[in-house]
């Protein structure tokens, strides 16, 4: 498993960057989801930091479901969300169909479409159209970092990066747009809104981390490029408080045929 694997999924990483995501998320999405949020399926739940964050700000939440595929986030998360009903499903979201989604008002997710693949996508796209539910995926990375100060080697670690996201198919920065794609040819209007991570230069965890799972997923991709250095040197601004980063970010609004964002 790589560094940017561990990042992702372990609970310490998901606690470390709830706070970065509780700040980007964009609050544009929430008034075309007020009459929508009574039962959320969150996919890809994680630790269930979505649930935290949309149940004070999104009127009406009575039921939140959880699907995870990780048996050990969804019994974590199963005690945290702040929702008066909570359900937690074990599942695989390659095998997602309508009925799992049954009594669902709202699909979810959270830091998840760049994770998937081009066909679990398809599937996740089939499965939210049959119910005729709007959708909401907050978080997909967009491939773009902005770090400053510059260095010469940014622009090669951001290359290498997001060719590492794409490893086995998954679709990386390219997945707003494969989303929105997918949805479209089943007839849904997509709205983006930019949701980027703003850290530093505070030496937060969160930053470290993602310094660290960053710098480390280019070096697995580009075995040849110099990155000690370059992570040594980022490591000295970030302890200096010298160090800011923009992790962009887009958020997607999906509204079913019939209905307008
Ligand atoms: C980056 S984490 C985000 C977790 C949470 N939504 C958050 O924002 O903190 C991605 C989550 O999606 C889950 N996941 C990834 N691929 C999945 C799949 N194919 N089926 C089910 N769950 C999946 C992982 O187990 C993990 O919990």
């Amino acid at each position: 498993m790589s560094t940017a694997d561990t990042q992702e999924f372990t609970p310490r990483w998901l606690a470390a960057r709830e706070g970065a995501d509780a700040r980007a998320r964009s609050r544009g999405p929430l008034p075309a989801l007020a009459a929508h949020g009574a039962v959320v399926a969150d996919l890809g739940c994680g630790t269930g930091s979505l649930a935290r964050w949309t149940v004070p700000r999104l009127a009406g939440v009575r039921h939140w479901m959880l699907f995870d595929r990780d048996p050990r986030l969804l019994a974590l998360a199963g005690g945290r969300v702040p929702a008066p009903r909570v359900e937690g499903r074990l599942l695989e979201l390659a095998r997602l169909r309508p009925d799992d989604l049954a009594g669902a008002t709202l699909v979810a997710g959270s830091a998840l479409l760049d994770v998937l693949t081009g066909e679990e996508v398809l599937t996740v796209a089939d499965a939210v159209a049959g119910t005729g539910r709007p959708a909401w995926f907050t978080l997909s990375v967009a491939g773009r970092v902005v770090l400053t100060p510059e260095d010469p080697l940014d622009a090669a670690v951001a290359a290498a990066f997001n060719a590492h996201q794409r490893r086995g198919g998954r679709l990386g920065p390219d997945a707003v747009e494969a989303a929105i794609e997918a949805f479209a040819r089943r007839g849904y209007r997509a709205t983006t809104f930019p949701s980027p991570w703003r850290l530093g230069p505070d030496p937060a965890p969160v930053t470290r981390m993602w310094l660290e799972g960053w710098v480390g997923a280019a070096a697995e991709q580009e075995p040849r490029l110099p990155l000690e250095d370059y992570l040594a040197r980022r490591r000295e601004q970030l302890d200096g408080e010298r160090l800011t980063v923009v992790v962009h970010h887009d958020d997607l609004l999906l509204m079913p045929p019939g209905d307008r964002p």
